[in-house]
């Protein structure tokens, strides 16, 4: 069972759908690894549909994001119970349920954060996916990630979700209306844990929002009690986000170059004509940045149309910054 054999804390690389594809979760490994990966959210009636071939491109994985759990989600058990039987013998080590996001598609559809408000649907869902492990002949542990409330703090959500017999709970300190626009309510995280406390349950409580980097999360762990801790766009501000180390890495730019080369051909030889080239544009301000021109460099990189042209500029890039330290 992956959840008790991890540090305390753990630390997780969050689910980010457009972002954290395989490739990218092979560069976080290669920068810092976290304890733990999560795939992209994946509709569990997509996976039932037509269109599986395109939704199962999610689920692609190379042993070095491993330990990786699979994230779906859906509000009908039948296609939550079916998806879990298919993707538990995958060889992920995990299947987490997503009961927090507030995008208004996922919400309409009843998915996401509209679990908070439907517990009857979000306990069948729970039960659906126990039971899709079951039938699969594995046994991987059952997860959720959540927030804590719709549009205001919801104080019976957190309490029933323990009850169902989930081996880990995320908890996105925020609720849904408030995206993540205001300060994570940590506080409420913290309550989280002495719930679980109280009800002598085994879940392991992940807490996320805001967390910038492994020094961070320490002291989260210190301040509220969380077993283990989730970060997300901590990772966009510094690629060794997971860096436990006393003195963290501190990536020159030409460096973040590097890796931003790495990243560009392992997308072309890992999609090819699968997707498209501008999804690669997200990440060069990851990667562009720390250096006095950074910012026209980034136009140009972002006036790019394929993998060969943005190669081409970065040639000249490497060129023309030389050494540079990276600027504080
Ligand atoms: C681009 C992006 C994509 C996301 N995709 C997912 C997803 O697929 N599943 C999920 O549970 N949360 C998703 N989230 C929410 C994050 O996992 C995380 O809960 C949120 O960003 C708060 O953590 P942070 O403050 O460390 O970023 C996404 C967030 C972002 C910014």
């Amino acid at each position: 069972m992956i959840w008790q054999s991890l540090p305390r804390p753990f630390l997780m690389l969050a689910p980010l759908e457009g972002v954290a594809d395989t490739v990218f979760r092979q560069i976080v490994a290669s920068t810092a690894k976290p304890d733990l990966f999560v795939t992209e959210f994946t509709s569990a009636d997509g996976y039932c549909s037509p269109g599986r071939k395109i939704v199962e491109e999610n689920f692609v994985f190379t042993p070095v994001e491993q330990p990786l759990i699979a994230q779906i989600w859906g509000k009908n058990p039948g296609t939550v119970f079916e998806t879990a039987k298919a993707i538990a013998g995958m060889g992920f080590a995990g299947i987490d349920i997503n009961m927090g996001c507030p995008d208004k598609t996922v919400m309409t559809h009843g998915g996401g954060a509209a679990m908070i408000e439907t517990p009857e649907i979000a306990a069948q869902v729970i039960r659906a996916a126990k039971d899709g492990i079951n039938a699969s002949g594995t046994d991987i542990p059952l997860s959720v990630k959540t927030r804590i409330g719709i549009k205001r703090i919801n104080e019976s959500w957190i309490p029933f979700l323990l009850e169902q017999g989930i081996d880990a709970l995320t908890v996105h300190g925020r609720t849904a209306a408030e995206l993540s626009k205001v300060p994570a309510h940590w506080d409420e995280i913290g309550k989280a844990v002495e719930i679980r406390n109280r009800m002598k349950v085994s879940t392991m409580i992940v807490g996320n929002g805001d967390v910038k980097d492994a020094k961070d999360a320490m002291e989260k762990h210190r301040q509220y009690g969380v077993d283990g801790v989730m970060i997300g766009r901590g990772i966009f501000a510094n690629l060794w986000a997971f860096d436990r180390s006393p003195t963290p890495h501190v990536a020159a730019p030409k460096e973040l170059l590097a890796v931003m080369e790495r990243h560009i051909r392992l997308f072309s030889q890992t999609w090819a004509h699968k997707k498209n080239y501008a999804i690669l544009k997200k990440f060069y301000k990851i990667y562009v940045n720390g250096f006095h021109s950074a910012t026209e460099w980034r136009v140009r990189c972002m006036a790019t149309n394929s993998p060969e042209e943005i190669l081409a500029i970065l040639d000249e890039l490497n060129r023309a910054i030389g050494t540079e330290p990276m600027i504080q």
